[in-house]
């Protein structure tokens, strides 16, 4: 059983699909053993004690300088030895340590078809904003394991989602997480879950 620690910031109706697809059977093999959050009015903090999952607050704001809160931070996150760590909402730069100590185990989604708009200062409405400002007709969501860029590391899956002329960035915010994010999370841990995903060269091959 892939012991699965997710991190999130905000609503959670990522954390949300996956515990749906966990109960449904569309995760097989992966339990949730935490929730944590930079932000201790995090919605998605809700989600997990409704669902008897553990939660945990570890908030940059408690701690006097950046290195303290990693230091807070890793400890939280190692207690409960994770297999995978999902990134489902999470806002907060990870300390370099933790990507070296967890490589091709931590996974994010993204609001977007990367390498379009990704990268610093791309994050939640923003990127549906700068979509729209663009032009584009198509747009989508990105699951990719994390390295030490800005959304750089391996692609596992991606999903396209149509721009409509009348979209505003919540109405294309909501699109894309019901018809891509929604879907393609709970599918990359559910592939992680069961061996079905090699990263080789910096490339993902999705075994099938
Ligand atoms: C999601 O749209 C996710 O893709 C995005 O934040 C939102 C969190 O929503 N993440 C990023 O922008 C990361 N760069 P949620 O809390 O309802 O899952």
């Amino acid at each position: 059983m892939l012991k699965v620690l997710v991190c999130v910031s905000g609503g959670g109706t990522n954390l949300q699909a996956v515990i749906d697809s966990i109960k449904d059977g569309r995760i097989k093999n992966a339990e949730i053993v935490r929730v944590i959050s930079n932000n201790k009015n995090a919605y998605a903090l809700e989600r997990a004690k409704e669902n008897g999952i553990p939660g945990t607050c570890v908030s940059p704001k408690d701690y006097g300088c950046r290195e303290d809160f990693h230091k807070a931070f890793l400890d939280a996150l190692r207690e409960d030895a994770p297999d995978l760590i999902v990134l489902a909402g999470f806002l907060v730069v990870l300390p370099e340590e933790m990507i070296r100590e967890y490589k091709n185990r931590i996974i994010n989604i993204h609001p977007s078809l990367i390498p379009s708009f990704c990268g610093t200062g791309y994050y939640g409405l923003k990127v549906h904003e700068k979509v729209l400002e663009r032009g584009v007709k198509i747009t989508g969501a990105t699951v990719h394991f994390v390295d030490e860029g800005t959304d750089t590391g391996p692609i596992i899956a991606q999903k396209p989602v149509q721009v409509n002329e009348d979209d505003t960035p919540k109405i294309l915010q909501k699109r894309v997480m019901e018809e891509a994010e929604w879907v393609i999370l709970p599918q990359a841990i559910d592939w992680i879950a069961n061996g079905m995903v090699e990263v080789k060269e910096g490339r993902c091959r999705v075994l099938a």
